[in-house]
């Protein structure tokens, strides 16, 4: 799914519309609070937006230290699925209970210092687990392939104990890392740099999606495969 981060700020409204034209099966809108990482985004007001524009889903990462003081905010605005990080500094089991009982999917993510053994008590409660393949805060950055031993126990404990949840990757993914994260057990890719810079989306998109359904098929039991 394409990562509204990289997009031109001068018409995102344009570029939501054209990443969902293009084939993205979602919208990824990062949020950054310049606390949790040295950087500021965006906030409810385009994902409200987004929301106007699309009827795709809404994939929103807070990197925050307080999402649990916005998650209502960000569900009103239209956010579909909600992540909030482990490290943050609030009752992360309640946060995500909180964005169930507001009618959003709750999804837990966690940054590349962070061991998976950090999310399992919380992942009877999310929809999604998102793996950091970057030091959250930036696009562009390279894909650090240490993270995959970590996605692959995540998707093996989902397994394992038999939680329904998709593994997602962020951070780095193009058409040559995307395969890699597949093969580790991630379904959903999010991409910024490597969708938005590409010469034309709609071939960046359907290309990656092929690269990542044609590793390991039959280990891999998919059941969204969402670029
Ligand atoms: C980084 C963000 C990512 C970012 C990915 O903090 O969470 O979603 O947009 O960008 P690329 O694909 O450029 O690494
Ligand atoms: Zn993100």
């Amino acid at each position: 799914m394409p990562s509204l981060l990289a997009a031109d700020f001068g018409s995102l409204a344009e570029a939501c519309r054209h990443a969902i034209e293009a084939g993205g099966d979602a919208l990824h809108i990062d949020i950054m609070d310049a606390h949790f990482v040295p950087n500021l985004s965006m906030g409810p007001d385009v994902v409200k937006m987004a929301r106007r524009t699309v009827s795709a889903e809404l994939h929103v990462h807070l990197m925050m230290t307080r999402p649990d003081l916005y998650l209502k905010r960000f569900i009103e605005a239209g956010a579909d699925t909600l992540l909030i990080h482990i490290e943050s500094d609030c009752d992360v089991r309640v946060a995500l209970q909180e964005i169930r009982a507001l009618g959003a999917r709750p999804g837990i993510t966690l940054k590349p210092d962070t061991a998976a053994e950090a999310v399992f008590p919380v992942l009877e409660f999310v929809d999604d687990v998102l793996v950091m393949s970057v030091h959250p805060g930036y696009g562009g950055q390279r894909f650090m392939e240490t993270m995959m031993p970590k996605m692959r126990s995540l998707y093996d404990y989902g397994q394992t104990h038999h939680l329904n949840y998709d593994v997602s990757v962020d951070g780095g993914i193009d058409l040559a890392t995307a395969p890699i994260a597949a093969a580790n057990g991630a379904n959903l890719f999010v991409a910024g740099t490597s969708l938005f810079g590409a010469p034309d989306m709609k071939t960046a998109i359907s290309a990656m999606r092929d690269g990542a359904c044609r590793v390991h098929p039959e280990t891999i039991d998919f059941t969204r495969k969402g670029v």
